[in-house]
């Protein structure tokens, strides 16, 4: 079981524009059943972890939010309920521990935002970081991981539009 940033990014560091859009990222060429890609990747994860603006998001551009694994979203404000969806303000610790025993030994995927990532580094949770670069800069935004992190290189692949590369996180 590993705890593991999956996401996709902008050349120069960024996983959505200032007005959260991802239509630079939605709108390129990828292999679903190539290196790094979704599919296969979303067969280990048996829990997810995401901040207030990606559940917003997901909202806003998903007829049918999210599948159905466990996902806990960290925020202050009151959403919806949705199934399989658990709103809180825990600490990250707390949080993570719900996820690993929900898991039960799939991997932990923490979605986003960078802040939340880093928050989970913070207390020594983050094993392993995957990020599909693509072939844009952006010039600002929400940045990928708001954090100083030594990382090994233990993967890298071209995925049609993308180069994706897999790091575990060096302690
Ligand atoms: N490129 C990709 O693959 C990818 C992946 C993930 C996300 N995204 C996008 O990137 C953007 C990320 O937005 P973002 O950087 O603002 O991050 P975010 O984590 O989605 O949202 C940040 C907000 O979540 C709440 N939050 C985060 N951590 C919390 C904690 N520990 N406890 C309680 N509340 C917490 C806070 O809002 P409240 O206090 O108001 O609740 C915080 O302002 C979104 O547009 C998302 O769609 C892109």
């Amino acid at each position: 079981m590993a705890t593991i940033y999956y996401t996709g990014c902008s050349l120069d560091g960024f996983i959505a524009t200032e007005d959260h859009s991802l239509d630079w990222l939605t709108s390129r060429d990828i292999d679903d059943e190539g290196p790094m890609a979704y599919p296969a990747f979303s067969q280990r994860v048996g829990a997810c972890a995401m901040g207030a603006n990606t559940w917003q998001w997901i909202l806003d551009h998903d007829d049918d939010p999210w599948g159905p694994k466990p996902t806990w979203v960290l925020t202050h404000r009151a959403f919806a309920p949705s199934p399989q969806v658990r709103f809180t303000s825990a600490g990250v610790r707390e949080v993570h521990a719900e996820m690993t025993e929900v898991a039960a030994g799939k991997d932990v995927w923490v979605v986003g935002g960078g802040e939340l990532v880093g928050a989970f580094h913070d207390a020594g949770l983050l094993d392993e970081v995957w990020i599909q670069y693509a072939p844009c800069t952006l010039g600002g935004g929400a940045p990928v991981l708001p954090r100083s992190i030594e990382l090994r290189l233990e993967e890298v692949a071209r995925n049609r539009d993308f180069a994706c590369v897999r790091h575990t996180v060096v302690r």
